[in-house]
């Protein structure tokens, strides 16, 4: 009579997939003094794509992941993106793609994990208050250059894919990793390699996921969105040689004053970007949109105190989330040419060049923009009728990303946050830029979320970066219960 009943039962039991989350949220708990150990091998590489001397670093610790994966039993590929050109002319080996596979169920959704290990420079010197390469744990915060951006939750992913090993659980589905080594400096060759693969490699992903940014409060959030950004140049050039402002000044038509002048123009003291067409282009505020604003945590007196400024450009919680993630916006980043030293030189510089960007959001088109700056910038100045010579060009035109948080990701991002965190999810989007998610969507046509695990105050890019062991742990916890929840996905066909 048993004999005939158990396997009926444990069909019953496979069918369903039993997840088993408290098996492994405990096998994550007894294993996090491991988990920050691996964090501290990892944070003590000094993978700064920015510098060229740190480059053995940097293969080293492609090496440190490929490594990480085959361990794990993987199948692990060092993907060659070729050589970087540098300013002197000479090149220099890009760090290899590690790309790494677990398991290949036709039957199963797959998704692909991006992350990168490369970090930004840190030195002592820059007002770390403690070595920036030797991971340190200070009340329950590890901090370290790269512990949030990118490498603990990278290392997380992982950590998520050895529990379910460990505990000889059946992964939910075929878990794929992509970790690149240049992503602080622009990617370089990343997109390239995408392209190439995307018959191959990508072919078989269902879904990309994309860890690489952070909470905006202690609420777990999905981002849904980032801005794109389109990088300009603005030069005048005037008199052959720099002069004396006492002895020429009065008798020559200044670049400075010409190029001010028309930077004046681009933006009003209230914000209001002046180029026409830009603001007609943005996709209006939807009631919907304002009303998951309305919803989000946003601590207005927590964000002026962390920026240092008593006054923001608006005093309600959704006119800033909009006008931080959906709405365009000027920033004028610095004029080179111009005397910028200590001191009082009384020169008159015979050019300069101004650095600005225009954040992009839906939708504005990178092509559109350059002409509507381009056109104004030159319509502006010939008003000033000045003998001088503009020139006008559009160096960057990275496009915005926005995914619909209605999708089954989503959903599934919500209920694994509350089922980890027993907390709603907020929904946010980032005011910066992360170009390998539109490159994703647009060459692979797969759905892709932002399922951050950092910090809202982890200091990422700034000195005393951290991941605290909360975010860590119960990120990897997330990451785990996320696969479960991915593999209910109706597999697309
Ligand atoms: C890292 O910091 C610890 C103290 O937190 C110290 O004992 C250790 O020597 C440091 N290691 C290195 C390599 O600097
Ligand atoms: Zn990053």
């Amino acid at each position: 009579m048993t004999l005939f009943l158990l396997p009926s039962i444990l069909l019953v039991i496979s069918a369903v997939h039993a997840f088993q989350f408290e098996e492994l949220a405990h096998y994550v708990d007894s294993h996090q003094e491991e988990y920050v150990e691996a964090l501290r091998d990892w944070v003590a590489v000094e993978s700064d794509s920015s510098d060229v001397l740190k480059r053995p670093e940097l293969h080293r610790m492609m090496e440190m992941t490929a490594q990480k994966l085959r361990s794990m039993g993987g199948n692990v590929q060092l993907v060659d993106i070729g050589v970087q050109e540098l300013p002197d002319g000479q090149t220099l080996a890009l760090p290899k793609v590690v790309t790494g596979q677990f398991g290949s169920d036709p039957n199963k959704n797959t998704v692909c994990v991006y992350g990168h290990v490369d970090v930004q420079p840190a030195k002592i010197e820059d007002g770390w208050a403690t070595e920036p390469y030797n991971l340190t744990d200070i009340n329950g915060n590890l901090y370290g250059r790269g512990a949030s951006d990118n490498k603990a939750p990278v290392l997380a992913w992982m950590h998520a894919v050895e529990a379910y090993q460990a505990l000889n659980m059946e992964l939910p589905v075929n878990v794929k990793f992509v970790v690149e080594g240049m992503e602080e400096t622009g990617s370089n060759g990343l997109d390239a390699m995408i392209l190439a693969q995307r018959d191959t490699f990508f072919s078989d992903v269902d879904f990309i996921i994309i860890s690489d940014c952070g909470w905006l409060s202690r609420r777990p959030a999905l981002t849904y969105g980032t801005r794109g950004n389109c990088y300009f140049f603005a030069e005048v050039e005037g008199p052959k040689q720099d002069l004396h402002s006492g002895v020429y000044g009065g008798t020559v038509i200044e670049p400075m004053t010409d190029l001010i002048g028309i930077l004046d123009t681009l933006i009003s003291p209230s914000g209001k970007i002046l180029v026409p067409g830009i603001r007609e282009a943005v996709a209006p505020l939807s009631d919907e949109e304002w009303r998951m604003y309305q919803d989000i945590e946003f601590d207005i007196n927590d964000y002026k105190s962390k920026i240092g400024v008593n006054q923001l450009m608006y005093t309600n919680k959704v006119d800033l989330l909009a006008h931080r993630w959906r709405y365009p916006t000027v920033t004028i980043h610095g004029i080179e040419g111009a005397f910028s030293a200590p001191g009082s030189k009384t020169v008159i510089p015979a050019k300069v060049i101004a650095k600005f960007s225009i954040r992009q959001v839906p939708d504005m088109e990178p092509a559109v923009v350059k002409k509507q700056v381009t056109d104004y910038l030159h319509s502006v100045f010939a008003k000033r009728k000045s003998p001088n010579t503009l020139k006008v060009t559009m160096i960057i035109g990275a496009k915005p990303w926005l995914a619909d948080t209605k999708h089954a990701l989503y959903e599934a991002g919500r209920t694994a946050i509350k089922k980890v965190f027993d907390m709603e999810a907020d929904l946010i989007r980032e005011g910066g830029t992360i170009p390998i998610a539109r490159t994703f969507q647009d060459v692979t046509g797969k759905s892709i979320i932002m399922l951050p695990i950092g910090g809202f105050d982890d200091g990422l890019h700034s000195q005393n970066e951290k991941m605290s062991r909360y975010n860590y742990i119960e990120g990897t916890k997330l990451f785990i219960t996320y696969l479960n929840e991915v593999a209910q996905i109706k597999k697309s066909v």
